[in-house]
């Protein structure tokens, strides 16, 4: 089983097409060295993207995505991301300050402003210039950003680009493939699709797309989930990144990569979760 790797935005790297998500990784003591354990067999085999923030518990899950990477910071490709309240200039600059050092870390990969908030883009985006100027981010990106904000974030830049926007995607909620994936995928701004499997809200294995699914995977020698990232990431300008804190779901997620769905699958997934057709207002959790 490989992972596959696709080029990430304008940037000269690849990165691969499934990463690590850490939302909600922190709890009791076994619970955390259980989460600890799966990023580190992601780790092994190959999801080396891994997305955190300073809002996952109040950065306790920087802390244990830093304790997972301590050995191996050079084979992570490592997100994280900061609150639009603390999106000031100053603020943005410190909150890195902080993500880095609960990181155990000199530097992100990727920084990203969470979602627009109070403070001008203008100035957000003037302090992840700094950071990238200073050596301590080395991409920029935004999440939960809709097309107008996209466009806005890319005239606030100066002398950086926006190198990707993290927004929710799952079979439920496809209405960015109308407009923000088309036009990211032309700026190659690179779309990271969080909650692919809806978080809490994964189909019913009893509904008729369940039931579609289910037949899919079965007749693939897939699973339903492999079905699913395998479907969400099969425009080029798409990446996602499940969180599974139990190592077998990050095995069975490891899957879903290094081969192509037939034709006539998406189509049935097409119908059974169908896009919307008229425009709506990015989903966000
Ligand atoms: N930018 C944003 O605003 C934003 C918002 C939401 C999420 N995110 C990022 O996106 C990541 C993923 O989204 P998410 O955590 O909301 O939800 P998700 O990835 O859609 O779903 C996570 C749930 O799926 C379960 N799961 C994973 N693989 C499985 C498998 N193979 N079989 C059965 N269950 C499986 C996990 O269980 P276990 O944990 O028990 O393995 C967990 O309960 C987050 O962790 C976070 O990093 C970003």
């Amino acid at each position: 089983m490989t992972i596959r790797n696709k080029k990430f935005g304008w940037a000269n790297i690849e990165i691969p097409v499934l990463g690590q998500g850490t939302w909600m990784i922190e709890g009791d003591q076994l619970q955390e060295r259980k989460a600890i354990e799966a990023l580190r067999l992601g780790l092994d085999l190959g999801l080396s993207h891994i997305d955190t923030a300073e809002m996952y518990g109040n950065g306790r899950a920087e802390e244990l995505v830093g304790e997972a990477i301590s050995t191996r910071r050079s084979e992570v490709f490592l997100v994280s991301k900061v609150l639009p309240q603390n999106a000031s200039y100053k603020g943005t600059l410190k909150a890195c300050e902080r993500s880095l050092k609960r990181l155990k870390t000199e530097w992100l990969d990727l920084y990203l402003l969470h979602w627009q908030g109070q403070y001008p883009i203008k100035e957000t985006m003037r302090a992840m210039e700094t950071l990238v100027d200073q050596g301590k981010i080395r991409f920029i990106g935004v999440s939960n950003f809709d097309l107008d904000q996209i466009k806005e974030a890319e005239q606030a830049l100066n002398h950086h680009r926006l190198l990707c926007n993290q927004v929710l995607y799952h079979l439920g909620d496809r209405g960015i493939e109308r407009h923000l994936i088309p036009y990211c995928s032309a700026q190659e701004i690179s779309v990271v699709a969080y909650s692919p499997f809806g978080h809490s809200d994964f189909p019913s294995l009893h509904s008729k797309g369940g039931k579609l699914l289910s037949e899919i995977a079965s007749s693939r020698g897939r699973t339903i989930r492999q079905i699913i990232l395998n479907f969400l990431t099969r425009n080029p300008a798409v990446f996602t990144i499940p969180k599974a804190s139990k190592t077998q779901h990050v095995h069975e997620n490891s899957g879903s990569t290094d081969w192509d769905l037939l034709k006539e699958d998406i189509e049935i997934i097409d119908q059974a979760f169908p896009a919307p057709d008229y425009d709506v207002p990015l989903g966000m959790l």
